[in-house]
């Protein structure tokens, strides 16, 4: 949630960071602001209500130049989003601008210290950042080494999460930082660096990047790095492109991935660019994957319990994730949300696994589930599509999807690319386990998946199909997704995909359970989706139907099965592929969210009220 940049170097940093923030746009979009030192190196500062787009009107009309700048894009917390509450926040002097990732947990306290000697103008609680160091920076030269102190006071004394880049009056090209709970990341250029919330702001520019740890903080220039433990008084320090400090042991990291995956494309959405990637992201995981896999699941003890733990989408991962490591392994699974793990007593046996899935890798529920499952002494490995991110860099074991950085903030290709993880990891842990196991069946499958996945998406009847039933849909109030077996966990993701995007109030179900409530709602006003492919127990599916049709209800049919045609209102055809079908039955789901949300006419990538990284609780 908020995304942040900033920017030094010889080119006009205000329209380089701007670019830079519209790249992580998706991490909240209700307010953005910029903070640059103009020709006297005095602090300015835009900022705007509203879309990154505003913010850019606003800067067309005055065209400032400088070479240095932070921005901000922001997913309220602590105050409506208004101009006023936009970042970057100053202090009263003015010495100093910063923004922020997070959240500060003891603001008030610290304001209320503050108070008799500051004037705050926001609801927010990031402003106490900017006159704390005022207030410790008051009596001191404006110097590195004096700002240094005062961001290390900052961190012993401020409790919460918080991802900082500050500007100093008078001190050109340099931009300060901390870090703790947020993600940071900086990206080395030449003759310029970057500092960003995560990589994909910087990718044009560069591919080389340090990720930042709880507790660092530091300043960069366009020819220096610096950085500092706030715990350990351990450094690292790079200058003109050579490491000549490094008792903090950090890396240099390449990112693998390419600027063109985090541009549109000549698609109307990144959501629909996405989906379409599918085939391809999917071939990368399994390809990328297949060596990583057989030397992590040789290092990993046989668990007697796996415990799966994640949000949203990746929790309906975790879902399928569970019938595949139940049946191709026999190990034992249970699925928790995260935000509901994370306070649970762990009751669980000694040697469980657990496994955490997230596409962003810093989602602040599963991060901090895995933080306690840490503490308790479990092993943990994590799923996830960001290099360096948090959650990758604290499991014991990581395996990374490999589906290219995801924009949208509704996933696709992410859910696609950690349910086949799950599949493969299921296949090692199943032959590990003695089971007899065919590779080459159990593998070749995927192939033809991909295959079909991308004839589906050739196929100009199915699309056309899916939009007609979308812009029917898109006159309903609600709507009821339902399905058993692996058909289940995805009603759960098309109901969410549906909703996220397109407002139409939608739930998903195992069918089993209408008769136990839902199917009270039924009427010729309540649509529903069923899922309803073969071996997921179609003869009671079947029987679901025929109550809903028998209640007036109106049924849009997903199936392999030509001849349940007549059972519904509509029909839409997918292949079968066995256990893999739930991939092929994934596509059409989020194809009719799609539609159905940009029939609409909302924004699609930017839904109201949700980010792309939740890295708040
Ligand atoms: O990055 P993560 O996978 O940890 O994110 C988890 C959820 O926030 C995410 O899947 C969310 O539910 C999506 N908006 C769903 O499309």
């Amino acid at each position: 949630m908020c995304g942040i940049v900033g920017y030094t170097g010889n080119l006009n940093a205000i329209r380089v960071g701007l670019e830079a923030l519209k790249r992580l746009e998706y991490r909240g979009y209700d307010s953005s602001g910029v903070a640059y030192l103009d020709k006297e190196k005095n602090i300015q500062v835009i900022k705007s209500q509203g879309k990154i787009r505003k913010l850019e009107e606003k800067i067309d009309k005055i065209n400032p130049y400088s070479n240095t700048a932070i921005f901000h894009t922001r997913w309220a917390t602590h105050g409506e989003p208004s101009d006023i509450n936009a970042h970057p926040h100053i202090d009263c002097k003015k010495i100093l601008a910063l923004v922020h990732n997070g959240i500060i947990e003891n603001y008030r306290e610290i304001k209320e210290n503050l108070k008799d000697n500051h004037k705050f103008i926001s609801k927010t609680d990031t402003e106490v950042l900017a006159h704390f160091l005022e207030e410790n920076l008051n009596k001191e030269k404006l110097e590195t080494k004096n700002i240094l102190k005062a961001l290390k006071l900052l961190v012993e004394s401020v409790k919460g999460s918080y991802a900082l880049n500050i500007i100093f009056k008078d001190l050109d090209k340099t931009i300060f930082f901390a870090r703790k709970d947020s993600p940071l990341c900086i990206g080395i250029g030449e003759d310029e660096n970057f500092l960003a919330s995560d990589v994909t702001a910087f990718l044009p520019y560069t591919k080389k990047v340090i990720f930042l740890d709880d507790f660092e903080i530091g300043y960069l220039t366009p020819q220096k790095i610096y950085i500092y433990h706030v715990k350990t008084g351990k450094e690292f320090l790079l200058e003109s492109g050579k490491i000549i400090k490094n008792t903090l042991n950090k890396k240099i990291e390449n990112i693998p991935w390419d600027v063109s995956q985090a541009q549109k494309g000549g698609f109307k959405h990144f959501m629909l660019k996405e989906i379409f990637e599918q085939p391809k992201a999917l071939e990368d995981t399994f390809l990328g994957q297949k060596e990583v896999l057989e030397n992590l699941v040789e290092r990993l003890k046989l668990p007697s319990l796996i415990v799966f733990s994640a949000c949203g989408t990746s929790y309906h991962a975790s879902l399928i994730g569970k019938i595949y490591l139940e049946k191709f392994s026999n190990l034992p699974c249970i699925c928790e949300y995260a935000s509901e793990l994370r306070y649970s007593k762990f009751p669980y046996p000694k040697d469980a696994l657990f496994i955490f899935i997230s596409q962003s890798g810093e989602t602040a529920d599963t991060l901090a589930a895995l933080r306690e499952a840490k503490k308790r002494g479990f092993k943990t490995l994590a799923i996830t599509n960001v290099l360096g991110s948090t959650i990758s860099r604290e499991a014991d074991y990581v395996l990374y999807t490999y589906a290219g950085p995801e924009i949208s903030v509704a996933s696709t290709k992410a859910f696609s690319t950690q349910v086949l993880s799950l599949y493969s990891l299921a296949y090692y842990l199943g032959k590990k386990n003695g089971l007899n196991l065919n590779y080459k069946s159990h593998f070749s499958k995927v192939f033809t998946l991909i295959e079909k996945l991308r004839n589906f998406l050739e196929n100009s009847e199915n699309l056309k199909n899916i939009q007609e039933i979308s812009k029917w849909l898109a006159s309903f109030k609600n709507t009821l997704y339902i399905g058993r077996y692996y058909n289940y966990p995805l009603a759960l993701e098309g109901a969410l995909k549906l909703k996220e995007i397109s407002y139409i109030h939608a739930e998903g179900y195992a069918a089993g359970e209408m008769k136990h409530g839902p199917i009270a709602l039924i009427d010729e006003n309540f649509p529903v989706i069923a899922l309803a492919t073969k071996d997921s127990y179609l003869e009671k599916l079947k029987g679901n139907i025929e109550e809903i049709k028998a209640r007036k209800g109106k049924v849009v049919i997903l199936s392999d099965e030509e001849n349940l045609k007549s059972y519904g209102d509509f029909f839409i055809k997918v292949d079968y592929l066995e256990d893999l079908t739930c991939l092929l039955n994934i596509l059409p789901l989020q194809l009719l969210a799609y539609y159905t949300a940009d029939f609409l006419g909302y924004d699609v990538d930017q839904p109201r009220n949700l980010a792309k990284s939740v890295t708040v609780e």
